[in-house]
């Protein structure tokens, strides 16, 4: 038996930059709730969303992310050459093949970059990170560029009272590389295909096509409001016991924005310090899935309220179900 040599890699990884696009078009509560019988005060109430932005025609799902790949680059001060593998998060690029990622990949400029999607939903981003931390330690890339990306506006049916006000358009990017200290701590992942049917495609393509319309999101919000706000605490606590980090020591909490009141829950249940950090973006970009822990970080940034260096938790969980959360350090 050849004796092979055995992979090995950087000894930590961490996050180097991080970029994102928001569509041009907002989304005012006023202008979806005619045709969903609701109001802008039950919206807001219920979900703490005002206004989402859903993006136009040229808008598209390789224009956003290549957008927020730029960024994320030139925040890393990273070539797009030096990038050895892409990772894109999206359950709304509607092409069956091939993946989305190489021809971002090659937009870029990469040297032929392994490039690939996943499709873990609104875990999807935290799916990716996860991922890219073990390429980089195992040897398998020495740069990887994960993008979280949807366009949900084209999946979601504008006339379902229980999803047309919650889903939106955007894309977000970090790029992930070696490290000499942790900075990707482990991550707690998982599923429970049990409750597949808690948020799934409502019907299959050929069904959706032959009556024309896209096969639309249907979701039983009730359900997954309340496995959100209990059991996905436990998930929180667990990557910050397993990343060796007290809520004490936590400076940012970066849950996946799929309701203002789920992100309140969260952090209610797992007892954060007054000084955490909380990110709110939801109230104007509305849940963008696998693109709303990175809309939301960079925000965060932009605004001051987190800074390099920073200890961040992520929580994401969604449709699968699925779920990812790591203790990560702001890059
Ligand atoms: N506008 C106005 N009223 C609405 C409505 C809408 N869009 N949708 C439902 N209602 C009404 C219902 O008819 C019901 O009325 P009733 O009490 O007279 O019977 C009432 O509001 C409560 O309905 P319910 O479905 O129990 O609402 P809810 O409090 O669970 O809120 C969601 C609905 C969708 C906001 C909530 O379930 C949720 O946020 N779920 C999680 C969603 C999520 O995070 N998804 C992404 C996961 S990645």
């Amino acid at each position: 038996m050849a004796g092979l040599l055995a992979p090995s890699g950087a000894a930590h990884a961490r996050l180097l930059g991080l970029g994102a696009y928001r569509p041009s078009r907002v989304v005012p509560n006023s202008e979806i709730v005619d045709a969903i019988d609701s109001s802008d005060e039950w919206i807001r109430t219920r979900s703490g969303i005002t206004e989402r932005r859903w993006a136009t025609p040229e808008e598209t799902v390789q224009v956003m992310s290549v957008a927020a790949a730029r960024d994320a680059l030139a925040d890393a001060g990273v070539d797009a050459h030096q990038i050895d593998c892409v990772i894109v998060a999206t359950v709304s690029h509607l092409s069956q093949t091939p993946a989305i990622a190489t021809t971002i990949a090659h937009e870029l400029g990469t040297e032929q970059a392994a490039a690939f999607d996943i499709s873990a939903a609104c875990a999807g981003f935290c799916h990716g990170v996860a991922m890219a931390s073990d390429l980089i330690r195992g040897g398998s890339a020495g740069h990887v560029l994960v993008i979280g990306v949807e366009r949900l506006s084209d999946i979601t049916d504008r006339a379902d009272r229980g999803t047309a006000f919650i889903f939106a358009d955007g894309a977000g990017a970090v790029v992930v590389g070696p490290s000499d200290e942790p900075g990707i701590g482990p991550v707690v992942w998982g599923s429970d295909g049990e409750r597949a049917d808690l948020i799934t495609q409502r019907e299959m393509w050929p069904e959706a096509l032959a009556r024309g319309e896209m096969p639309h999101l249907t979701m039983q919000g009730n359900p997954v409001f309340r496995w959100a706000s209990f059991a996905m605490a436990k998930i929180g606590l667990e990557a910050l016991d397993r990343a060796g980090v007290t809520v004490d020591e936590l400076d940012c909490f970066v849950p996946h924005q799929a309701n203002m009141r789920i992100v309140d829950a969260l952090a209610r249940s797992m007892k954060l310090p007054e000084h955490v950090r909380i990110a709110r973006d939801i109230a104007d970009m509305g849940n963008t899935s696998a693109a709303s822990i990175p809309l939301a970080l960079e925000r965060m940034k932009r605004e001051g309220e987190a800074k390099s260096g920073d200890t961040a938790l992520f929580i994401a969980f969604g449709a699968g179900l699925t779920y990812a959360a790591q203790v990560v350090i702001v890059p």
